[in-house]
Order: C-alpha cells, then structure tokens, then sequence
C-alpha cells in the first residue's frame, strides 16, 4: 500500500527526510530538521499573502473553489439561502448544529434583548465629523465596546464567551445603522424588539416620522438572504485577522474592531462599493470594450471580479442575481444593472478572463440590490461586516478551543542589512 508520507532529498547534503502526510499537507514544523550545519536554523516555507499555507483545522465552512461548492457545517449555501434565516446560520456558525425549535426560539430572544448600546456609546459617535465614514465608526465603536465590557476578556468561562458572542450579534446592526443616522445628520432610531433581525435594521436605517416602522417583508428577506450568503468565507483576509490578532488573547470585541478593518479595503469587503463606482463611472453600455481594453492592458482591474480561492463562479453571485430579480420587481430595477449583466457577458467570453479563471464575485451584483434597497454606497460594507461578524466569531471561538493554537507569529526571510555599529549624525 501507498505511503502517506514526503520524501525529500536534500541536495546540498544529499540526506533524504521523509515527513507525514496528513489532510494532504506536511507540517511545516517537520521541515526544520533539514539543515546543512548543526547548529543552523533549519528549512522553513516562504509563502507571501499565505497562497498556500493552512493555518488552522476547522469545520465551519468548506470551499471547494474549483467547482464553485460553499458549505456552511456541511450544509450547501444554496439551500440555507432557499430555507434558513440569518440568525439560525448563525446559531449553526458558531455551535455546528441548526438549532433545534426551542434552541432557535431561546437564540432570537437572547440576541433580540441586547440590541441596545450604552448611551455613552452614541456620546462617543457623535463626536465623529459629519463626513466619517461609516466603516470607520463602526470600526472604532466596536473597538471601544471592549471599554464598556471588560469581563470580555475571560472568554475561557463558556457563558461570559456566549453572552459577548450575543452582545456582539446583537449591537452590531444597532452600530452600524447608528454610523449611517450619524453620517446624514438624522435623528438615531432605537431598536425595535418586536421586529426580526433584518426588519429592526431597515427600521433604524429607515424610520422618519411615523412611530412605527414597518418593513416590506420582500426586502427583509431578501437583506436577510443577503446576511446568510454573507455570513462566513473560511480563512479569507478579515477571518484570518480576527484569528491572529484574538490569538494573543485580546478580547472579542477588539480582534473584531480588527477583523473589521481588514474587510474595509477595497480588495476585500470594500470592493462592493468600489463595483458600484465603477459602474457609475462607466456609464454606459456602449462604454464597456474600452473598460475590458483597459482591464487587460493592466490600467485597471474589474471590481467584484476574481477571487483568491474560487477559480469558477462564485455560488454566492449566482444567489444574489436570483434575488436581484425580485427585488427589482418591488423597487424598479437598478439602471446600472444592464452595465453589469453586459461587463459580465463580455468578460466571461474573453481570452483574458478565461485564461485566468476570473468570475463575478459576492461583490459584483450585491452594490446593485444594496442601492435599490435606498442604502446610500457608504454603508455598503458595513451590511457585509453585520452578517460576517457571525462567522469571525465562529472562527474566533473554534481558535480559542483549539489546543494547537498559539499566539499567530509568522517567520521572514531577512534581506536587510547585516551587523553594523551605529553611525554618529555628523559622520552619515
Ligand atoms: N480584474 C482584472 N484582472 C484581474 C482581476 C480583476 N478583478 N483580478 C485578478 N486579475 C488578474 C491579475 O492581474 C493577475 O493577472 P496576471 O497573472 O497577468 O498578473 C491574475 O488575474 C491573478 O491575480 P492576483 O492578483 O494574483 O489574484 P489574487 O488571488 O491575489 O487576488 C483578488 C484576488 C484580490 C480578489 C483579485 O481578483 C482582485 O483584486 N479583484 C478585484 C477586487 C474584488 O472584487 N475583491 C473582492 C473579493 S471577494 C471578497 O473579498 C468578499
């Protein structure tokens, strides 16, 4: 029978080493014995931006990205978007299982009572400048949450780590709508407990005179569709940040102000906004051979186009079109939709898209139902941090339990300089 091992040769010295296989990789650790002196470090992997390294075992989520194949605990995000709602993907995200009726019911009243943040919490927003960001208040509020909850930090106590996991679920939309009514100058709207997940933050974004807020049950699906395609994504930029920065030990809410800031650049959660601008900026039909030109000539790149993993089309993109259509249907449809269908149908035909597997992304079509749905193109990446905030905590909680993490430290290469007395201002 075949072995599940590596053999290796080492060139230099012509020892050969054989390392274990298992999961279809070695541990880079094993590579350490090979060395030419005794006394030497010993052999290491170079991997910038991590290509090709597994940091972690999980079982939250599974991508298979050639075949375009997304799971959440094994179950295909095609049937959890058809079935399931936000917060029961969260449930199942974090503890594995999809609660049971009484889990379920129980989970919703826990996350429903701790959707209200300290009053000294909307002290805090009102001091941004009128033109803050809304990522960026929401980056920093959640960071100063850690101020208001100090006993955050003794997450091993399974009950302190779950009602923190609860605050945390529960006051990010509270934030991030608080960010928004902030940002255009409006009066801040209370959560509304005797509304669902989603139906609440449409109520804190949209509510104006009327006492009561009630949201259209089409675009509170289709917001809370939009949360569970959303809600987690492996070891991607952001995840892999709140994993390092919680594997010193840091509370919940400062990893996630962390995690948070990851998924603000334009590569990363930004991008929806950035595909929106650049739909606008491409303004017609007509427009888009001269934009592929460009693209291929290394002008510019197609936002909410390719991916690190998925090398065919991404299942989230494929849901989010379907539900575009009815959204579209309630709202009138987005006139930046034709641009978007024509970029996609061009780009899936060329050379150059083929040759290097690019395909829309979650990016490409969720700014289009996002501006249909009346949120303004800044609060485009914080309705991608609600849903996601699930899954980093997911993520989080299984590297606390993980008995083979440590405290994230990846190695370098050193090019710099070697040993050097230091030099007097007046000699240099
Ligand atoms: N438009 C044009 N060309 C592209 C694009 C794009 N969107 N993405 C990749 N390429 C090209 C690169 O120029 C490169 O070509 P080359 O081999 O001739 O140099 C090749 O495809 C591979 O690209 P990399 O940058 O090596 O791919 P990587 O895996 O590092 O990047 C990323 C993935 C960051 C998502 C990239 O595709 C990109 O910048 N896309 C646009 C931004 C975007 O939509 N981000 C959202 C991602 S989804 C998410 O985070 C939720």
């Amino acid at each position: 029978m075949a072995k599940n091992s590596l053999t290796i040769t080492d060139n230099r010295t012509g020892n050969t080493y054989e390392l274990p296989i298992e999961n279809s990789t070695i541990r880079a650790l094993d590579l350490r014995q090979i060395k030419v002196e005794p006394n030497e470090f010993g052999m290491m992997t170079y991997d910038p931006a991590y290509q090709n390294t597994a940091s972690c075992k999980s079982k939250i989520t599974y991508i298979d990205g050639a075949n375009g194949i997304l799971n959440y605990r094994g179950y295909p995000i095609e049937q959890l978007a058809e079935k399931s709602s936000f917060l029961e993907v969260a449930y199942l995200l974090l503890f594995g299982e999809l609660p049971t009726k009484e889990e379920g019911e129980q989970w919703r009243h826990e996350i429903t009572h701790h959707t209200f943040v300290h009053q000294n919490v909307l002290k805090l927003m009102e001091g941004f400048r009128y033109d803050a960001h809304p990522m960026s208040q929401l980056i920093s509020t959640v960071g100063a949450l850690s101020s208001f909850y100090p006993d955050a930090k003794d997450f091993q106590d399974p009950d302190n780590r779950r009602l923190n996991i609860v605050r945390l679920i529960a006051k990010i939309p509270t934030i991030a709508a608080f960010s928004y009514r902030n940002a255009m100058g409006l009066p801040i709207v209370y959560p509304d407990n005797e509304l669902s997940y989603t139906g609440n933050f449409l109520a804190m974004i949209k509510r104006m005179a009327s006492p009561k807020y009630e949201p259209n049950p089409i675009l509170e699906r289709a917001l809370d569709v939009l949360f569970i395609l959303h809600a987690d994504h492996e070891q991607n930029c952001s995840t892999s940040t709140m994993r390092a920065v919680g594997s010193s030990n840091v509370d919940p809410y400062s990893a996630l102000s962390a995690a948070s800031s990851a998924l603000y650049g334009p590569l990363h959660g930004g991008a929806n906004e950035a595909v929106l601008r650049m739909l606008r900026e491409i303004g017609s039909v007509d427009r888009i051979p001269e934009v592929i030109k460009k693209v291929k000539a290394g002008e510019m790149r197609l936002m909410g186009f390719g991916h690190r993993v998925y090398k065919s089309y991404d299942p989230r993109a494929r849901a989010i079109k379907t539900l575009a259509d009815q959204v579209f249907e309630l709202t009138g449809k987005n006139p930046l939709l034709d641009i978007a269908l024509e970029l996609e149908r061009i780009a899936l035909e060329d050379e150059y898209f083929a040759a290097r597997k690019l395909y829309p992304n979650v990016d490409f079509y969720s700014g289009l139902i996002y501006e249909a749905m009346g949120f303004p193109t800044s609060l485009f990446t914080v309705l991608f941090a609600i849903p996601r905030t699930a899954g980093w905590l997911a993520q989080w909680s299984e590297m606390v339990d993980d008995k083979e993490q440590k405290i994230a430290r990846p190695r370098q290469v050193y090019l710099g300089e070697a040993a050097r007395d230091y030099k007097a201002v007046e000699d240099r």
